[in-house]
């Protein structure tokens, strides 16, 4: 077994897509600039101890039981816990908080998987690596389409459809405003509500997913032809069917439309589940003063790196 491992992930943003890649439909999902990071050190005891901003857990191995603040890290320790026959300290830093909803749970999943894939293992076969940490957020959201572990793990702007899991890479990338809307509803608390009201207009929701799915097909083909005004066109038609599902709010509806209100900004939506989170415009702007708090930050082709 080697010494001291490290790995960092990309926290990630969903472009378009979201909840509809829950049932079947595609979505496209970026890595950003941002990143977790994660070391793990050999210690010569048979204890682990993870220290984050978040907390400072120690347990023994073989005594792994998942609770907060820590539940994804743990979730990968348990996963490997027949192959760990030594204690060591896992270390966590990310560049961004928990909360303003760029996919930490995803990173930090992937860069705990990968720390230990290659403590463990000869060789880390990213695929697996994708299908292992994608089985680790199910199992501890107890639902999750995997696009934000993609990107965590193959970086770039991703067109991901979720059964079989396929993923396709776009080259071409373009610049993004994000801004944080100070607030978070769980994803899960999000999906499930949606959930219960696609109960009452079934049809409805499938045909908003649908759209949704021949919306991501455009943007992909207005992507590779660097056609920006028209992937603007799509983001906003993609913020109409958020809407419709429910999962806007008037903060949310303020960032969207101040966005828009920039002539240089050519297209703006909630980005994630939706009732907080991050709202992202496409373009460049110069303005500093947003009524959210802007999230300096790029697509990033780098995924997840293991030394
Ligand atoms: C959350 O970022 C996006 C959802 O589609 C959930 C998921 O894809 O797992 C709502």
């Amino acid at each position: 077994m080697k010494l001291t491992v490290q790995a960092s992930a990309p926290g990630s943003l969903m472009l378009m897509g979201e909840h509809a890649v829950l049932y079947g439909r595609q979505a496209l999902v970026f890595a950003v600039s941002k990143r977790v990071r994660v070391s793990l050190q050999p210690r010569p005891d048979g204890n682990i101890r993870i220290q984050s901003h978040l907390g400072d857990l120690e347990v023994p191995v073989g005594r792994i039981k998942i609770q907060a603040p820590f539940r994804f890290v743990l979730a990968v320790l348990r996963q490997y816990e027949r192959r760990i026959t030594s204690g060591f300290d896992l270390r966590i830093e990310s560049d961004f908080p928990h909360n303003v909803g760029l996919g930490s749970s995803s990173a930090v999943t992937v860069a705990t998987c990968a720390v230990l894939e290659r403590w463990t293992r000869p060789r880390v076969r990213l695929w697996a690596l994708f299908q292992k940490a994608r089985g680790i957020i199910r199992e501890v959201q107890g639902l999750g389409s995997g696009a934000d572990a993609a990107a965590s793990v193959f970086g770039g702007l991703l067109a991901y459809r979720t059964f079989p899991a396929r993923m396709l890479k776009l080259k071409r990338t373009f610049p993004l405003v994000v801004l944080y809307s100070g607030g978070k509803t769980p994803t899960v608390e999000v999906v499930r509500r949606v959930q219960r009201a696609m109960r009452n207009q079934p049809t409805l929701y499938q045909g908003v997913f649908d759209l949704m799915d021949k919306a991501c097909g455009l943007a992909v083909r207005a992507i590779r032809q660097g056609n920006w005004r028209k992937l603007g066109e799509l983001v906003n038609i993609n913020q109409g069917l958020m809407d419709a599902l429910g999962v806007n709010d008037a903060r949310l509806s303020e960032l969207v439309y101040a966005l828009r209100a920039d002539p240089d900004i050519l297209g703006s939506k909630i980005s994630g589940a939706g009732l907080g989170d991050c709202v992202i415009g496409i373009g460049r702007s110069n303005r500093t003063d947003w009524p959210g708090l802007l999230l300096p930050l790029e697509i990033s082709q780098a995924g997840v790196t293991i030394d």
